[in-house]
């Protein structure tokens, strides 16, 4: 059985070359994600070309900078922040060091109060706020460490006000225009930000998905209008475990699996899967159990961020990965045979998700080779996909390149390019031939929409022999 969740490695100076990237796609990577926080749009650009050279199929994330604090340059490139002293953060523009730096954001009013909690460099350094006063705020430092240039500010509880910055405005433009298959959106707080960038999208008539990054408290309240309005959700642990509370951080994660499978949107937990390896070989026994445990939660994809951009084991890290879903995945196979055949646990809404519902169903207890299906955007892969058949392989048949690029975000999905079908009778034949050109024997449950040129939604569930 093929490795159902899918892989997204973050390109970068470790891995931007063509020879690692061909490694990275060898071993297993389904998206590549372009960082706007870092490197410039033409650096961006040559990874995006390197890699449509290499791999038509693999898709690529652009993901925006957002509205991410952070400090200038350290002079020296690092210092080291002790405990108990103090440190000033600045609009000024000052170079940094142990005592003090600039930051690029104009706090207002209110926006900061003496007490509050500030972090730096991903939370490894806490500052407690002592005084604000004019352009400076002057804060305690809690837990010290070294601080290097460039590093993030989080301030819990802040909304920044939620327009895309003039930066996340033009890397757009430059993604779109490049072709991107998937868009991550940064510090989301409500659905108007996902629609924000969603329409800017549909005008360039871009098909790019549009994906919202949870690492927001504030974002945990409206969970359910971001997941309607977006095509799918990274749960972005880095930010999220600074701005909440880190014990909440799993607990949240798990959550958030549960209501995309529910709404259908393909999910990616993301940073830190396999951290020590940046620098190491080898795994934690910890990392190697978030793994399979993001797997258990049903997670449509994992992850990797500095591991693969930064890293010094780029390669070794998917492959770990790989071997540590696959494991995970057999296990599953073994210890909960067929979910899918014990009910079902969304009650459609339409006659697609019922007709899903059923090809699902129907599967499982049939004892089907694959689940097939005709799709023009992806929606009825993702809608079988949901019901996470672990025994089932999943084989999604489309016209449209894009939309097979755009699986590489869904559970256990195959594509098969197919050429525009223009009567229903041509259907069976056709996918007969190429499930079995894919290697695909015995009985096979067919989705699909029927009659065939309207461009409906699927209403069908149809049996086959391969
Ligand atoms: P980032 O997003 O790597 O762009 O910060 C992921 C995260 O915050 O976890
Ligand atoms: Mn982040």
């Amino acid at each position: 059985m093929e490795r159902r969740a899918k892989i997204v490695c973050t390109i970068g100076p470790a891995s931007g070359g063509a020879k690692r990237l061909r490694q990275l796609l060898d071993a297993g990577m389904n998206v590549a994600r372009l960082n706007f926080s870092h490197g410039s749009p033409a650096e961006h650009r040559a990874v995006f070309d390197r890699l449509r050279k290499l791999d038509d199929g693999v898709a690529i994330m652009q993901d925006l900078a957002g509205p991410k604090i952070r400090i200038g340059e350290i002079e020296g490139g690092q210092a080291r922040l002790r405990e108990g002293g103090v440190f000033v953060l600045t609009t000024k523009a000052v170079a940094g060091n142990a005592e003090g730096a600039h930051v690029d954001y104009r706090f207002r009013p209110g926006d900061v109060k003496a007490g509050d909690d500030l972090y730096l460099s991903d939370g490894s350094i806490h500052l407690k706020v002592e005084r604000v006063a004019g352009r400076e705020i002057r804060c305690r430092i809690v837990d010290g460490g070294v601080l290097t240039s460039r590093k993030g500010l989080n301030v819990p509880r802040l909304r920044i006000g939620s327009s895309l910055s003039a930066k996340d405005a033009a890397d757009l433009e430059f993604g779109l225009a490049m072709g991107v298959d998937c868009v991550a959106v940064s510090f989301v707080t409500c659905a108007a930000d996902v629609r924000r960038v969603k329409r800017v999208v549909g005008q360039r008539k871009s098909p790019a998905l549009v994906v919202a990054k949870i690492e927001k408290e504030s974002a945990l309240g409206r969970l359910d209008g971001i997941v309607e309005a977006a095509d799918a959700i990274m749960i972005a642990r880095g930010d999220l475990g600074v701005e909440i509370a880190l014990e909440r951080v799993p607990v949240v994660q798990k959550e958030i699996v549960v209501l995309c499978r529910e709404k259908g949107k393909p999910v990616i937990v993301a940073t830190q899967m396999l951290e020590s390896m940046t620098a190491s070989e080898r795994p934690t026994r910890a990392e190697a159990s978030d793994v399979a445990n993001a797997v258990f939660d049903g997670a449509d994809a994992l992850m990797l961020s500095a591991e693969t951009a930064a890293g010094t084991f780029p390669v070794e890290s998917v492959c770990v990965m790989d071997r540590i879903i696959r494991e995970a995945e057999r296990w599953e196979r073994r210890a909960l045979q067929d979910e899918c055949s014990s009910g079902l646990p969304w009650p459609p809404r339409d006659l697609a998700e019922a007709a899903c519902a059923a090809a699902a169903r129907t599967a499982a207890s049939s004892g089907a080779r694959a689940i097939a299906c005709l799709t023009r955007t992806g929606r009825t892969a993702r809608l079988i996909a949901r019901y996470r058949p672990a025994a089932t392989r999943i084989v999604a048949l489309t016209d449209d390149r894009r939309v097979m690029r755009q699986m590489n975000l869904v559970w256990g999905t195959e594509t098969i390019h197919i050429d525009r079908i223009d009567r229903t009778d041509a259907i069976f034949p056709l996918v007969k031939e190429r499930l079995r050109a894919a290697g695909i024997r015995g009985l096979v449950v067919l989705a699909a929409g029927i009659p065939i040129p309207e461009k409906g939604s699927t209403n069908t569930v149809h049996l086959l022999k391969c």
